[in-house]
């Protein structure tokens, strides 16, 4: 296994009051640069790291940039997420998110919303407006409907379809760490493509496919659902670091070992730790991915960072 050396090294000292983010377009995602163009990506990438750059050197809270990074990623149909999100058959999507944060341990999810715009914003209501952590179906929707979310239209959503009808993939995700050294993860996703209809992945089950804790690290999964699901990857990432004492690299590289020998399962994951180093593991894959570490240059990769 080959990590992606790149983005581990050089950290500054855990005291540092500075920010790190990574940002993540997907598992699988060089079919899709190369179907379309690899510098619409790049930049879109890049545009969002110097945004989020600008939020964080003001203060921003990591919630608040997750949030923000993801809702970018669902805006762009280029990903399987929130506009971009593959169709199951015609006429016919779901869309899963989930948010935590590290400093309480708080987090929201949605799981099989169909026309919200942001579900990434809506599984933040849900962990800021309710008892709950996740709502699924009808009851998130009519949750969304009693916040000021907004709905769209079956036909923001077709338009990347209508198009191009072919299997697609792109979950999206950004786990922060901000100037005040809190954490935070987020994931969202559009599923896989020819999931039976109400077929609920990884990514808005919390210790799956998003997870927080400021103790350890904030982690974003993604890869086939199922496999993230048997493994509890992001949470195995976090508890190797609080008991076995594990550096994130080290936890990200063995959980992703876990992942393919105990599952058979492949994608990938993005990190940043308490001291905001980050980190990018994946095998069997390539994972779209950009990061800023230590309020350093924005970086964008789609090759593979790890091989099997
Ligand atoms: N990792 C996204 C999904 O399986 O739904």
């Amino acid at each position: 296994m080959k990590l992606n050396q790149a983005i581990c090294q050089n950290a500054k000292p855990k005291d540092t009051p500075s920010f790190s983010l990574v940002i993540h377009g997907g598992a699988w995602s060089s079919f899709e640069i190369l179907r379309a163009s690899p510098e619409t990506y790049v930049n879109n990438l890049k545009l969002l790291l110097e945004g989020a750059r600008q939020m964080l050197s003001n203060g921003a809270s990591a919630l608040d940039v997750v949030e923000y990074c993801v809702r970018q990623e669902e805006d762009d149909p280029l990903h399987n997420a929130g506009r971009g999100s593959i169709p199951k058959k015609i006429d016919f999507y779901q869309m899963d998110a989930a948010i935590m944060e590290g400093a309480t341990l708080s987090c929201g999810a949605v799981a099989g919303v169909q026309n919200v715009k942001n579900p990434i914003s809506l599984a933040r209501l849900v962990m800021e407006k309710t008892n709950h952590v996740l709502l699924v179906d009808q009851g998130a929707m009519d949750f969304a409907r009693t916040q000021n979310v907004d709905i769209m239209p079956d036909t923001y959503f077709d338009i990347l379809f209508l198009k191009d009808n072919q299997e697609k993939h792109g979950t999206v995700g950004a786990v922060v760490r901000d100037m005040h050294g809190n954490l935070a993860a987020g994931t969202s996703t559009g599923g896989v493509f020819g999931q039976i209809p109400g077929r609920v992945g990884d990514t808005p089950l919390i210790g799956a496919g998003t997870y927080a804790n400021n103790q350890t690290c904030a982690i974003s999964c993604t890869g086939v659902g199922e496999d993230f699901i048997r493994a509890t990857l992001s949470h195995r990432v976090s508890m190797l670091m609080e008991i076995a004492h594990m550096p994130l690299q080290d936890s990200m590289e063995n959980s992703m070992a876990y992942l393919r020998d105990r599952t058979n399962g492949s994608g990938g994951m993005i990190g940043v730790d308490r001291a905001g180093k980050v980190c990018s593991a994946a095998h069997d894959t390539s994972m779209l991915h950009g990061w800023i570490e230590q309020g350093g240059r924005a970086e964008v990769s789609w090759e593979p960072s790890v091989s099997v």
